[in-house]
């Protein structure tokens, strides 16, 4: 089967990035509609999204059984409504969100840019999203027979103070946790002003702490079902700040940790034109920093807690080098954009 995507992607990229973004979605969501997304994509999936590959056995991590090693990083499906589609794409786990407890616009546009050169993208989105009950109503279509391990992303509204950043992570938690195999709090997205402050050791402490009290608090109206909590940080933190919160990692026994965000720094595309836009910036320019911060968190975490590697996975070598440097599973977004479904195959035929 031809790779269509680089042609696909003439097209797209002659599109202002935020349409292109969802032409992607609507296109995506037609094809899995009508059963082909899978035979257009070379995934060969037949209405059985993320069904085991008889090559890949799987992998177990945080107690959940991952058909393949590779998963949809969050901000791609925000409103949780192409979820078997990426399935069907060859995506191990698809994370969803972030999803604040009240629908919010996001930022004003553009908020969306590509930077071609770089294979790159700095984005100020802003949590862009329809709240959970409307992610929740998405998902009650989009899931469909999704047999993929789904992540959802919770995140605190631009207008709530940091002084109550817990209330929303708690009413968030308890929202999505029936619909989750795991619940991801992301503390570390540039566009949301004071959301990285969460990342001070103490104050993230204090937050999983709570989350914990409440995943024990509704647990038993789920059947007693437990659902992973996995913290999700900034690639921008310091070897000591990584270190601290190492310790409050492996001492709060937290199931998992996503390294990396976007970063606020532009070393690496200084000199592009859109190099002072804000918001964060991702792709290839982020591979070495993100793999390095997580090479350092994995070398000072407890070994029993899992990390999962985002961050310019733009080849099966990059995912590579993330597992190597210790992650039990990759993500991608921007790789996705530049290389297409192709990249996914490749990283779901690691080992
Ligand atoms: C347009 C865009 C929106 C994003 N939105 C979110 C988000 O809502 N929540 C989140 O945790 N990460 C978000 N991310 C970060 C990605 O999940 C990922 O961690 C980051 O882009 C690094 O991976 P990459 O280089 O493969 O893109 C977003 C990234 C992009 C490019």
């Amino acid at each position: 089967m031809p790779d269509l995507y680089p042609l696909a992607r003439l097209f797209l990229f002659a599109l202002d990035a935020e349409k292109a973004h969802h032409v992607t979605l609507s296109m995506m969501r037609a094809a899995d509609a009508t059963g082909l997304l899978g035979c257009l994509t070379g995934s060969g999936a037949t209405g059985s999204s993320a069904a085991p590959d008889p090559l890949h056995s799987g992998v177990e991590v945080m107690g959940l059984r991952f058909p393949n090693r590779v998963g949809l990083a969050a901000g791609l499906d925000k409103t949780g409504s192409a979820v078997h589609a990426f399935g069907e794409i060859g995506f191990g786990h698809v994370e969803i969100g972030t999803v604040t407890p009240r629908p919010q616009p996001g930022n004003p546009k553009p908020r969306l840019f590509r930077l071609k050169e770089h294979q790159a993208i700095i984005n100020r989105m802003g949590f862009n999203n329809p709240g959970v009950e409307g992610m929740l109503v998405n998902l009650s279509y989009s899931r469909k027979d999704f047999r993929g391990i789904l992540g959802i992303n919770i995140g605190k509204n631009f207008d709530t103070p940091n002084e109550e950043a817990t209330r929303d992570y708690l009413l968030g938690l308890e929202e999505v946790y029936g619909a989750a195999d795991y619940i991801t709090a992301n503390l570390s997205s540039p566009n949301t002003k004071g959301l990285r402050d969460l990342q001070n050791a103490e104050t993230c402490r204090e937050l999983i702490l709570k989350l914990q009290e409440k995943r024990e608090e509704v647990k038993p109206d789920h059947g007693g079902k437990h659902v992973p909590l996995v913290i999700k940080i900034a690639p921008d933190l310091s070897d000591e700040a990584i270190g601290a919160l190492a310790k409050v990692f492996s001492e709060t026994r937290i199931d998992g940790v996503i390294t990396t965000n976007t970063t606020i720094s532009r070393d690496a595309v200084a000199g592009h034109p859109l190099a002072n836009e804000a918001g964060g910036l991702s792709g290839a320019p982020l591979t070495k920093t993100s793999t390095a911060v997580l090479a350092r968190l994995r070398s000072e975490l407890d070994p029993a807690i899992p990390v999962i590697g985002s961050g310019g996975v733009m080849s099966a070598a990059d995912a590579q080098a993330k597992l190597d440097a210790g992650a039990a599973l990759v993500q991608v977004y921007t790789g996705l954009v530049y290389r297409g479904p192709r990249l996914v195959r490749e990283i779901a035929a690691l080992a």
